[in-house]
């Protein structure tokens, strides 16, 4: 079980991605509990606002430090150990490990941004942890903690369906997956290779390695390493 507390100024925007499929379903077990907080109750002003003109000038507005800390106080945190992630271009870029090693901790809280970011205090002093989902700008935070929501959940055991699933998956055993194929088995002549339908799961293991390691080495060298390769792989 993991728990998400997510701080945003648009809850709303995570209704639709949680009422379906694999996270509703993971909800509805009790696998994963995805609590939203809106910034805006913790407003200290009666406008409630939660962004100011930046200090020295520029165009934008900036999310302020104080509700952002109150609405931290009022998250009740299970450990000492739970990462408190400010989403941000400028973080770590997310993995698939780090998914992985974030699915080992029982609460996550995540702190989306919006506008020009966040008053750089809040960096600083009250999150201990800052991801990127990729060298590109969104206009907030919440797209990039619901990606964080869905990778890491599919690590929690229970989650999907078929245990191996993510076991094979891009990325969990340092390659690119091999292809899938269903039925029928030539469509418009175009055919489902031979060894698919051989049942020989010998040589299906052999072709699908094979296939993974070409992928790999033509659309992301960067990611074959020695250490990924077994002597079978190297021959
Ligand atoms: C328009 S962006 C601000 C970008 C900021 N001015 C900069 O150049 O670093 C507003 C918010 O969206 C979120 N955001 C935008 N791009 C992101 C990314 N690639 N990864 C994670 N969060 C992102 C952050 O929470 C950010 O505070």
């Amino acid at each position: 079980m993991i728990r998400f507390d997510i701080l945003t100024i648009f809850p709303a925007m995570f209704e639709s991605p949680l009422a379906g499929s694999v996270l509703k379903k993971a909800i509805d077990k009790g696998l994963i509990e995805v609590r939203l907080h809106d910034i805006r109750d913790y407003a200290t002003d009666k406008h409630r606002m939660t962004d100011d003109a930046p200090y020295g000038g520029g165009g934008g507005m900036v999310m302020k430090v104080e509700p952002i800390d109150r609405a931290l106080l009022a998250v009740p945190r299970v450990d000492e150990r739970v990462p408190v992630i400010l989403l941000t271009p400028q973080g770590e870029p997310f993995s698939n490990a780090i998914a992985r090693e974030l699915s080992g901790h029982r609460q996550i809280v995540m702190v989306c941004g919006r506008y020009e970011g966040v008053d750089e205090r809040v960096r600083q002093h009250l999150v201990n942890r800052e991801i990127s989902v990729g060298d590109y700008i969104l206009t907030g935070g919440e797209l990039a903690a619901m990606v964080l929501i869905d990778a890491i959940s599919r690590f929690v055991p229970g989650v999907l369906g078929n245990s191996f699933s993510s076991a094979d998956d891009s990325f969990s055993g340092g390659l690119l997956e091999y292809p899938h194929y269903t039925r029928p088995p030539d469509y418009r002549g175009w055919k489902v290779p031979e060894v698919l339908l051989s049942g020989n799961h010998r040589e299906i293991e052999k072709w699908r390695r094979r296939e993974a390691l070409a992928r790999t080495r033509k659309r992301r060298p960067d990611m074959i390493g020695d250490e990924w390769l077994t002597d079978e792989d190297l021959i």
